[in-house]
């Protein structure tokens, strides 16, 4: 018996620069996501070796300059921007309650610090959220999913400049103010604690531009931790019955061996990845761990007086998470490693993984809900989850995909058995519902979606969509209420 209640929101998300193209269109101004380069005849390790995790001040000059879009996938997603109304009709057929998707800083002001709004921008928002509403699709808006516009980092060297919380909050108020009746959840930021783990995406850093990386990483953080409580207050006086989420990706964590050395290793893996972001966002405060991670770490950030109260009157709503895998903490340098989302990790003898390495544990999955709702007592939703893959498009213009079938029937069950144990869990947004390019390798062919786009590497392709075997089922598990 599934333990799914009647109002529960399944749904889809993906992000703007993922999908929507039209990198230069109607005003937008480029973005941090616009600069990123992609090889499609690099070797696995050249993929893996340019994901741009630390951008260098030469590949962004270049990049700058470069109006050749052939290299960059971010330029031209799925052309989501085009054909968002077809899209929405699929979505509409699979029946999903609820879409994700975030929100462009740079098509609503270009520049970031622009005096006013970009008209155009925010009307290809409001129509795309109004079609949502005709198809009785809830919206749960993202608000910073990474693509900052460029000029915050050659003007303002990027989050680590207090100047952004302003320029952030004001372009939170104007989502608020024009596209608020629209939108039921909101997500200032999209998984806050990717600034440590991809600083570049995360905070808009460039490495070799900072004397001291890390230093500047955790100023940043704090920097986004003000401009996500200020737009939580933003957003409340505006919209009162809106609901403002926190968002992590969820680096659950296993002990290797029951060495109490390995117990005290978990402990700090959890506190430094995951609880810290978390435990600011929903309890308003910086929790006691950090004054010695600080103390160790010779990192002294700036934090105004006023910063305090700012924290403590503006926590979450709710709290949301991606998880695609869950790791191991050990002392021991030596275990074998696999790859995983934004970092690497120890390899879990007990799992299989994809074809990228990803680990494959749903009942991970319900660890990390219960964990959750035991530390914080709040709603959550599941914002991200789904398995990337090599889909095949047959001649007949089929997509068997029952590997991604499997992955969401068994991480969908461990929702279920979440629930059961006492998880409020809101919703559940698949990623990405429809193949986009992906965000950490920029490649086309790690596929997510339950849609196929015939797209590929290089950008080539019908761009013409599909419905996989696993949009069929996604359907009938979202008909019957995830009693699958
Ligand atoms: C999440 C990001 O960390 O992982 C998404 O929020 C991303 O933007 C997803 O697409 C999957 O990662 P990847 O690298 O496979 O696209």
């Amino acid at each position: 018996m599934n333990k799914f209640t009647e109002n529960f929101l399944w749904g889809g998300a993906f992000s703007a620069s993922q999908s929507e193209g039209a990198w230069n269109k109607d005003g937008k101004g480029i973005d941090t996501q616009d600069l990123r380069y992609f090889d499609s005849l690099w070797t696995r390790e050249e993929r893996d070796k340019n994901r741009n995790i630390n951008m260098t001040s030469k590949i962004f000059e270049k990049a700058l300059k470069d109006t050749d879009d052939k290299h960059y996938p971010f330029r031209w997603g799925i052309d989501f921007y085009e054909n968002y109304k077809n899209d929405l009709d699929l979505f509409q057929e699979l029946g999903l309650k609820i879409f994700r998707t975030s929100i462009s800083w740079s098509r609503i002001f270009p520049n970031g610090d622009d005096k006013e709004p970009n008209e155009a921008g925010i009307n290809f928002y409001l129509n795309l959220f109004k079609e949502c509403q005709k198809r009785n699709i809830k919206v749960f808006a993202t608000i910073l999913h990474y693509n900052i516009p460029v000029n915050l980092i050659t003007k303002y060297g990027g989050w680590k400049n207090r100047k952004l919380i302003d320029l952030y909050v004001r372009y939170a108020k104007t989502l608020f103010e024009k596209l608020g009746n629209y939108v039921d959840f909101w997500l200032p930021f999209n998984e806050i604690n990717c600034s440590k783990f991809n600083p570049y995406n995360g905070c808009a850093l460039i490495k070799d531009q900072e004397k001291d990386y890390e230093q500047a990483i955790f100023q940043c953080i704090h920097h986004q931790f003000i401009a996500n409580a200020l737009a939580i207050k933003t957003g409340r006086e505006i919209l009162p019955n809106a609901k403002f989420g926190g968002m992590i990706a969820r680096f659950t964590t296993y002990l290797a061996t029951c060495n109490p050395n390995d117990v005290m290793q978990k402990i700090l893996d959890e506190n430094y990845k995951n609880y810290f972001y978390t435990d600011v966002m929903a309890r308003g405060k910086y929790p006691s761990y950090t004054k010695r991670t600080f103390e160790e770490k010779n990192i002294s950030i700036k934090i105004l007086p006023e910063d305090e109260k700012i924290l403590s009157d503006n926590t979450v709503d709710f709290l949301s998470f991606s998880y695609y895998m869950s790791m191991v903490s050990s002392t021991d340098s030596t275990l074998e490693k696999t790859s995983g989302n934004l970092v690497s990790r120890n390899k879990n003898p007990y799992l299989k993984a994809s074809e990228w390495g990803w680990q494959i544990d749903p009942i991970g999955l319900r660890i990390s809900l219960n964990d959750m709702y035991d530390r914080y007592q709040l709603p959550i939703f599941i914002a991200e989850n789904g398995i990337g893959a090599k889909d095949i498009l047959t001649e007949d213009k089929k997509i068997h995909d029952e590997y991604r079938i499997e992955y969401l029937k068994e991480h969908i069950k461990q929702m279920s058995e979440a629930i059961h144990d006492g998880v409020e869990l809101l919703g559940y947004t698949m990623w990405g519902i429809i193949d986009i390019v992906s965000c950490g390798t920029l490649e086309m062919s790690k596929r997510y979606g339950v849609i196929y786009v015939d797209r590929n590497e290089d950008g080539n392709g019908t761009n013409l969509r599909y419905k996989k075997d696993s949009f069929y089922w996604y359907k009938e598990c979202i008909e019957k209420n995830g009693n699958i």
